[in-house]
């Protein structure tokens, strides 16, 4: 079923003009994200280990250690177009921390038979590049009876209970737990540590095979306070498809720079990445967490994580064809979502480097970054599930938008549209469906190619599998 770009059967640009001026399709609602709690205005570019630790069988000579992780994470630096995409996050995720205790203060710990982490982000910052690192709430059940530091406070009489993860739930109203957070943080930002990973977060965190308290936001208000304390810069990005109700949403957007919004997409213990089901399934989860969040402000102060990105490598170790390839990357960056790779970079391949780093692309991402993409169905304008589906990003103050347009292929199973349309469509979207009006260049984003000037919208025939990205310029 690989299909090559080549091959690609796109009719663009073809004019509607059957399209009614006079519509009662929905008014646009553009939305914006702004500068972030801990002030970032772009959601982070790098690499994060957990795809590969998942499924190490994609990536047979990585260990997960200070050595695997450093022949990864040089990847990014030594690959002048990565680097220049400004992939610069190298990040860490489960198992690099010591598992059932901290120190004699109960802080976080390295494994130290596996990482030694200052030496890592000294390593990473020689060569421009950043740390991430991964956490859980609560503090170990084995450290109960130490003092937190700077206190007289133990451990167990703030914290109680088991979550499942080796850990007690922290009673957040009391001040101690503040001190815990900063006393960890404060070590993070000793170590050099430039994004953290908290996992597990409540309400959210569904079918996680924990015993989670229902509610642990108190965790996210925490170590935002203390990366505020700490002096040092670092990403907050929480985990994982966390509520969306307006209540928690305004903890989230006020104490994080990201959240991720659905499930894990990887195949776990699979020998490739990802499967196109799943993909559909995040796809519309960003389209359920954006068309609701909407609702509560436009101008929202988080990123979306839709999880690692699985593009970087030949679709027989990806897991999808190059079609869903470059349909990924283009909904990631439709999204202004974390572009956070989850492949072998070890084992990029030429379509995949193209995919991550190409320059339209990337100049995309830096206005979705500002206005993130919400679903407009052809023929409605509507923001229901549809297997041929479009979305803009915009328009911003000087009326350019970013518009992508997609055949999901049939609903595999959790694409929530329920369709099962094979084969190649026509794919029709005026400006009315968009929300829009006036005469655009239309440009062609991946293809780097300008495809005329258009008053009422286009017609592209698209497989399954397969999108467009558009520049529209008026
Ligand atoms: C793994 O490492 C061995 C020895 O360095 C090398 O010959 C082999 O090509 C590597 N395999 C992959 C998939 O990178
Ligand atoms: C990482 O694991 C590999 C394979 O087991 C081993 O050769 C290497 O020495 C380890 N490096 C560290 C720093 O633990
Ligand atoms: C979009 O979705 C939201 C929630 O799913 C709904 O309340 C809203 O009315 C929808 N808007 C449009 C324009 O269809
Ligand atoms: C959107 O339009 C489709 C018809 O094109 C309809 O089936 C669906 O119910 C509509 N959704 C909403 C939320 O109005
Ligand atoms: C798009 O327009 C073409 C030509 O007018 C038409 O044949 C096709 O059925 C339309 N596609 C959809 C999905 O409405
Ligand atoms: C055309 O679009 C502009 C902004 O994009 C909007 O202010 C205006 O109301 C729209 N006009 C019509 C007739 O929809």
């Amino acid at each position: 079923m690989a299909r090559s770009l080549q091959c690609r059967l796109i009719i663009a640009a073809v004019a509607l003009t059957a399209i009614a001026p006079v519509t009662s399709e929905p008014a646009l609602q553009v939305v914006q994200i702004s500068t972030t709690p801990n002030a970032f205005t772009a959601p982070p570019r790098g690499w994060n280990s957990f795809g590969i630790q998942a499924n190490p069988e994609t990536t047979p000579n990585f260990s997960f250690n200070q050595t695997g992780v450093t022949s990864q994470c040089d990847v990014l630096a030594d690959t002048t177009a990565l680097k220049d995409a400004g992939y610069v996050y190298c990040s860490l995720d489960s198992g690099w921390s010591v598992g059932g205790n901290g120190d004699e203060y109960g802080r976080i710990i390295y494994d130290s038979s596996i990482f030694d982490i200052p030496s890592l982000a000294e390593h990473l910052h020689g060569e421009g590049l950043l740390l991430g690192i991964y956490v859980v709430p609560g503090a170990f059940i084995a450290d109960e009876e130490k003092t937190i530091l700077g206190t007289d406070v133990t451990i167990g009489s703030v914290c109680s209970g088991d979550n499942g993860l080796a850990r007690c739930n922290f009673d957040y109203s009391q001040s101690a737990v503040q001190q815990w957070h900063n006393s960890v943080v404060n070590q993070f930002a000793s170590w050099g540590v430039d994004l953290i990973k908290l996992d597990y977060v409540t309400p959210g965190s569904p079918s996680n095979g924990a015993n989670l308290p229902p509610d642990s936001s108190g965790e996210v208000i925490a170590y935002h306070r203390a990366i505020a304390q700490s002096g040092r810069e670092m990403r907050l990005d929480i985990s994982w498809k966390l509520d969306r109700s307006q209540e928690y949403f305004d903890i989230w957007e006020s104490n994080a720079d990201s959240m991720r919004t659905d499930q894990d997409i990887n195949n776990g213990g699979q020998p490739t990445f990802v499967s196109w089901e799943t993909v559909q399934r995040a796809i519309d989860n960003y389209r359920q967490y954006i068309t609701t969040v909407m609702q509560y402000n436009k101008d929202l102060t988080i990123y979306p994580d839709m999880d690692n990105l699985f593009v970087g490598n030949p679709a027989s170790i990806s897991g999808v064809t190059d079609d869903e390839r470059q349909t990924i990357m283009t909904h990631w960056i439709g999204a202004g979502a974390n572009l956070i790779i989850g492949s072998d970079l070890t084992n990029l391949d030429d379509f995949g480097l193209n995919l991550l780093t190409n320059a339209n692309a990337m100049a995309a991402a830096d206005f979705t970054a500002q206005h993130p993409m919400q679903p407009r169905n052809p023929g409605t304008g509507n923001n229901s599930s549809e297997q041929l589906q479009a979305w803009i990003a915009g328009p911003d103050t000087s009326g350019t938008a970013i518009v992508v347009i997609v055949n999901y292929g049939p609903d595999q199973g959790q694409g929530g549209f329920g369709t099962s349309l094979s084969g190649t469509h026509t794919v029709n979207v005026s400006w009315d469906d968009l929300g829009i009006n006036g005469t655009f260049n239309v440009r062609d984003i991946w293809a780097d190619e300008d495809l005329g000037t258009e008053s009422s919208g286009f017609s592209v025939r698209l497989d399954e599998g397969q999108s467009v990205l558009y520049e529209l310029a008026p």
